[in-house]
């Protein structure tokens, strides 16, 4: 009943907000409320408030002050900072926060709202679309129409609290993970089906990735995505493994269950389903795995799954695809899997489908392969460097092949990951959403 009162998140001041991992978390503006968020009813700029805004600024955010309050008092409070402002904003009608956004020159989903109080705040940020965030006021001591407001406020918050204590807990654990896509894809989700959950990044080294998971099953987080460098080294730490990511020896999403967390891999079913949303067909042809880290487990299997004739696994360290495709023959009873170094590659057949799994690309890197007659003799190829586009894309994209950016792979596994996790089924519309979500960062 009282859920539109909800803020996204609730903090015990401004000041306390980690507003650099929001910025990762793709926010690019901050919309704030100034009396009792920023500082006391009526007061100027502080030192401290300053340093904020002007931190927020330089670091990228848009800032505006969005007030109820007449022009001179925000002009005033806006002077020193040189942000932008609205005055009698008319909170919590839509109509202020929306012109804030266009001023920024954001969405409403890359902008944040900060405020203090539920029933003009946060009520309006929450009807216009906005992330919001609820701070206790700055002064206790307020204006008697403002003090009615808090008592009615009170039992919203209590509410609020109990909602908070039944959320479920998710999240990624990596290193680094500041650039990942998984929360804003697992927590529209939730959004769009209404499911109480959230989702956060966990960055972690490896020598407390045990302890870590041990105080996450203590803290009830019910299930954990795991990525680059963990998705093998987090194996001994669990309390069971599916068999395919056993015998890949790679998981990338674990379930908590009585005994501890349980792994699969929801990667090779990302691969599984791009190929088949790409109509990209295997059967019969030769499969190509570059790289030979823990998404190429699961590249090489999900081809060799599909029905590829051969599956060649290329590295630049030799040695890893060779123990790679050991260890996958071994496991599957094969000799399918062939190692090859990046110098002395085979010949490629006509026709074969290739799968790129090395990092090259998140930073504007050269595909490892540069030779076009590579590229020409593909009939279709899959990235996983989460980009919309890379140099292996793009040379694809010259050599006119079917393509699939690694948006689809990231989507779909975690479409698996979300519907294991919550024993739902999620529609093609809400997939649909959350691809333009990606496609339109
Ligand atoms: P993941 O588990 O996500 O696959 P990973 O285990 O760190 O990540 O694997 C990264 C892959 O990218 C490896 O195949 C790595 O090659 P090496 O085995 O030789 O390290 C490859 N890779 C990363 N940087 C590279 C570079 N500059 N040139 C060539 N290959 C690179």
């Amino acid at each position: 009943m009282f859920r539109r009162f909800y803020p996204s998140e609730m903090k015990e001041s401004t000041y306390s907000i980690d507003f650099d991992t929001l910025y990762d978390a793709g926010y690019r503006n901050v919309i704030f409320d100034i009396d009792n968020t920023l500082v006391k009813h009526g007061a100027p700029q502080t030192e401290e408030s300053q340093k904020l805004l002007k931190g927020l600024m330089d670091k990228g955010f848009g800032v505006l002050f969005l007030s109820n309050n007449k022009e001179p008092r925000v002009k005033m409070f806006n002077d020193p900072v040189g942000a932008q402002y609205i005055y009698k904003a008319g909170k919590p009608a839509v109509k202020g926060y929306l012109k804030a956004v266009e001023m920024l020159g954001g969405t409403v989903e890359n902008t944040l709202f900060v405020g203090d109080q539920l029933f003009t705040d946060v009520w309006g940020a929450n009807n216009a679309g906005m992330h919001t965030i609820l701070v206790k006021p700055i002064d206790k001591h307020e204006e008697i129409q403002i003090v009615l407001k808090r008592i009615l406020e009170k039992p919203i918050l209590a509410s609020y609290r109990r909602y908070m204590k039944k959320k479920a807990q998710f999240g990624l654990i990596g290193n680094p993970v500041g650039h990942s896509k998984s929360p804003l894809i697992h927590n529209t989700f939730a959004e769009l089906r209404g499911d109480n959950l959230e989702y956060n990044l966990y960055q972690l080294e490896e020598s407390e990735l045990k302890g870590a998971l041990s105080k996450f099953r203590k803290l009830g987080v019910k299930g954990l995505n795991v990525t680059i460098p963990y998705k093998e080294k987090v194996i001994p730490f669990l309390c069971g493994v599916s068999e395919t990511a056993s015998k890949i020896g790679a998981v990338n999403t674990l379930k908590l269950t009585g005994k501890g967390y349980y792994g699969t891999n929801t990667d090779i079913i990302g691969i599984k389903r791009t190929f088949k949303v790409k109509d990209i067909s295997v059967k019969g042809k030769q499969g190509i795995v570059l790289g030979a880290g823990g998404a190429a487990k699961a590249a090489a299997y999900a081809l060799y799954a599909e029905g590829a004739s051969k599956v060649l696994v290329i590295n630049r360290t030799f040695e890893k695809a060779q123990s790679l495709c050991l260890s996958l023959n071994q496991a599957f009873e094969t000799n399918v899997f062939e190692a090859y170094p990046l110098s002395g590659s085979p010949a490629i057949e006509q026709g074969s489908v290739c799968i790129q799994t090395t990092s090259l690309g998140l930073k504007g890197e050269e595909a490892l392969i540069t030779d076009d007659s590579f590229y020409e003799r593909l009939s279709a190829a899959i990235e996983t460097v989460p980009m919309k586009t890379t140099d292996f894309l793009d040379r694809c994209k010259a050599a006119g092949i079917k393509w699939s950016n690694g948006f689809s792979m990231l989507l779909y596994q975690a479409v698996e990951a979300y519907e294991i996790w919550n024993n739902c089924a999620l529609t093609a519309e809400q997939i649909d959403v959350v691809r333009r979500k990606l496609e339109n960062e």
